[in-house]
């Protein structure tokens, strides 16, 4: 028998770090090998396809003339906005909202994978000196389904795809887009150091008593009460552990502008 196509993936990174992709390679359950060998076709992705210059730019634009309505267009980073000079960031001499735009007409769904894609993250943060927006701010047509974290947790990320991929159809969402399936608690509800918040026991500084013997980082700074995410389950590095357990409080990471927010490690 004919083995059947795997759907085509259209993965654009605008203006971004390359950390949702480090992330990426990190999963372990699906690998990004399993990934992309057995799940998907994965048609254009900078830092992962093996063409480069003109013949990468051939490949996105055969993939979404020969699979155009139904490929799956992933977008990591932000983008300037309408007002923005279009040439702070570009692909191939394209900018970035040209190509978003052209890309997102054949698109059946948009994952936005990080929060710069999501929320405009990092490059929004003051000044924002790009005018930079997030995907949803562009595209308004299309299911979206936003995938926060600076980056996301590896598993997270290839668990959306496959889920979208294998059924078909978007994941249960919350107001802002994302999965409840992994952003549906708060970090401080599956937290293990919530006993010793409960009990009032709390880390004042990151080397004291305290914190070597697991109390709560609330007043280092921990976001956790107000982060939603799937550190504290998921865990990273192939389920080693979380920034909270190995004593770094939550920067809220997954969500909205969370640079500008109210600052790292301190309290609010
Ligand atoms: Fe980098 Fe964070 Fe933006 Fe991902 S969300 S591209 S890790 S700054
Ligand atoms: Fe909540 Fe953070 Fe304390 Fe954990 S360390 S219990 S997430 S405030
Ligand atoms: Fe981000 Fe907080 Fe998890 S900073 S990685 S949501 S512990």
């Amino acid at each position: 028998l004919e083995r059947a196509r795997r759907p085509s993936v259209v993965w654009l990174s605008f203006q971004e770090c390359t950390g949702c992709t480090e992330s990426l390679t990190r999963s372990y359950s699906p690998t990004v090998e399993d990934l992309i060998l057995d799940v998907i076709s994965l048609d254009y992705h900078h830092t992962l396809q093996a063409a480069s210059g003109e013949a990468a730019e051939r490949a996105r634009e055969q993939a979404m003339r020969e699979n155009w309505g139904e490929y799956l267009l992933v977008v990591d980073g932000s983008l300037p906005g309408p007002q923005a000079n279009p040439g702070y960031s570009t692909i191939a001499g394209i900018a970035n909202l040209t190509m978003l735009e052209e890309a997102v007409g054949g698109a059946a769904a948009v994952i936005a994978v990080g929060t710069c894609a999501a929320f405009g993250g990092l490059p929004q943060a003051r000044p924002n000196p790009t005018g930079a927006v997030s995907v949803s701010d562009i595209v308004t047509d299309k299911p979206i389904i936003n995938v926060p974290g600076c980056p996301p947790v590896p598993m997270v990320i290839t668990g959306v795809l496959a889920q979208y991929l294998v059924f078909g159809q978007l994941p249960e969402l919350d107001e802002y887009r994302r999965p409840r399936a992994f952003y549906g608690q708060a970090l401080h509800d599956r937290c293990f150091r919530r006993p010793f918040y409960d009990k009032g026991l709390f880390a004042e500084t990151f080397d004291d008593a305290g914190a070597r013997a697991g109390w709560c980082l609330y007043r280092l700074g921990c976001k956790g009460p107000s982060t939603y995410n799937a550190c504290a389950t998921m865990r990273w590095n192939g389920g080693t552990s979380w920034p909270v357990e190995a004593g770094a409080p939550c920067l809220g990471c997954s969500e909205a502008n969370f640079w500008d927010a109210g600052g790292f490690y301190r309290a609010l």
